[in-house]
């Protein structure tokens, strides 16, 4: 298949080319576009047809649930069978933006976006490119991430074009992303918030709206072998092609013990990355060292985690050696992500 690789400025957006993706969504086509989390990977939610080529062009595994994405806090009346007032209090404070809710689907909503599930989940990304694709669509766009699955989410068009290029129509370029990581997902289904994947918006957040918030305990990412109740959670997920190893613990006692094993894996002839913070980037030698933000304002970390992850792969590295960074606020997330990436293998200090 032959994809359109267009650039739109999120800053003075070309409309023409705007309305176009929309039409082509519309149409049953696959657009790869920003949102403020991740670039997503966008078909007509309405349309079984577009829908089941997402899963195609991903490899995505049929069972895992899609993402609706609308533009207007009325388009979710249809899909949904009821909105109680916890949910219009979450929707009120944060769409648009980096929160997905799970709610009772409507009939109007295809089994193959729900994976057969009785729910539905829907968000309101922020992004003005995604905003104004899916009001020229004129429909709920269902999207995923845009990478193959099982790759770490793209934060870059580079990221999208090296994943999909030939199997999607049209993917659109607007740069890097904000946030770097999915959004948060809360089941609403039963009463109270159930956070089933941290991601921008954090749990103490959300409390700030509602006291009844809960973690789903298969998420704590401490070696708990519970298994996560969104179903896409359950499957490897974010790996680059080199192993990770996580470090965990005190920086200084980390950045001491990763040198040592940078050490002895080059002794055994394996090519090692370091995956650093501003904090202790300098503690290195040898091994190439890449800096995943600053510990004190851990929303870098976030915006650039899987963008590292991916940066490692094009170096050609064996082992990614990465420290650990503390489980507060936005935290949690950087973490799940990264014991999914290091398949759980984690190193205490
Ligand atoms: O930030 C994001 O959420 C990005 C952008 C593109 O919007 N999308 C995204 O989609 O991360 P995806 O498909 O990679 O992840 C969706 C997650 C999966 O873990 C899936 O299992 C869960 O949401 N999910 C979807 N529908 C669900 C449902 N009805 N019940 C429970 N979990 C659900
Ligand atoms: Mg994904």
């Amino acid at each position: 298949m032959n994809t359109r690789v267009v650039k739109i400025d999120p800053q003075n957006i070309d409309h023409e080319v705007l309305r176009e993706a929309g039409a082509l969504i519309r149409n049953g086509g696959l657009v790869a576009f920003p949102t403020e989390t991740v670039y997503g990977l966008g078909a007509n939610g309405l349309d079984p047809g577009a829908v089941k080529r997402i899963f195609q062009a991903k490899g995505r595994p049929s069972d895992n649930p899609l993402i609706l994405h609308i533009s207007r806090a009325e388009e979710l009346d249809k899909l949904v069978e009821g909105i109680s007032p916890t949910a219009e209090r979450l929707i009120e404070e944060f769409w648009p933006g980096p929160l997905t809710l799970i709610f009772k689907k409507s009939s109007l909503v295809p089994e193959v976006v729900t994976a057969g599930l009785d729910t539905v989940a829907v968000r309101m990304p922020s992004h003005p490119v995604a905003m104004g694709m899916i009001r020229y669509a004129g429909v709920p766009v269902a999207a995923p991430s845009a990478n193959l699955s099982g790759k770490p989410s793209p934060t870059r068009a580079e990221h999208v074009i090296k994943d999909l290029l030939g199997k999607v129509d049209m993917i659109i370029d607007s740069g890097s992303v904000m946030v770097g990581l999915e959004s948060t997902v809360a089941d609403i289904t039963g009463g109270g918030v159930v956070v089933l994947r941290p991601g921008g918006i954090t749990p103490e957040q959300l409390r700030e709206v509602t006291g009844d918030v809960t973690v789903d305990p298969g998420l704590i990412p401490d070696g708990d072998t519970t298994i996560p109740k969104a179903p896409g959670m359950k499957y490897a997920h974010y790996s680059p092609d080199a192993q990770v190893i996580i470090i965990d613990g005190d920086m200084y006692k980390a950045a001491d013990k990763i040198q040592r094993m940078a050490k002895d894996l080059e002794s055994q002839g394996k090519r090692v990355g370091i995956m650093a913070t501003e904090q202790t980037k300098a503690l290195y030698k040898d091994a190439p060292v890449v800096s995943v933000g600053d510990r004190k304002r851990p929303y870098t970390i976030a915006a650039n985690l899987f963008a590292v992850l991916r940066e490692f792969d094009a170096l050609g590295v064996d082992v990614i050696l990465a420290e650990g960074v503390e489980r507060q606020g936005v935290g949690l997330a950087v973490m799940n992500r990264l014991m999914k990436a290091a398949s759980h293998n984690v190193v205490r200090v």
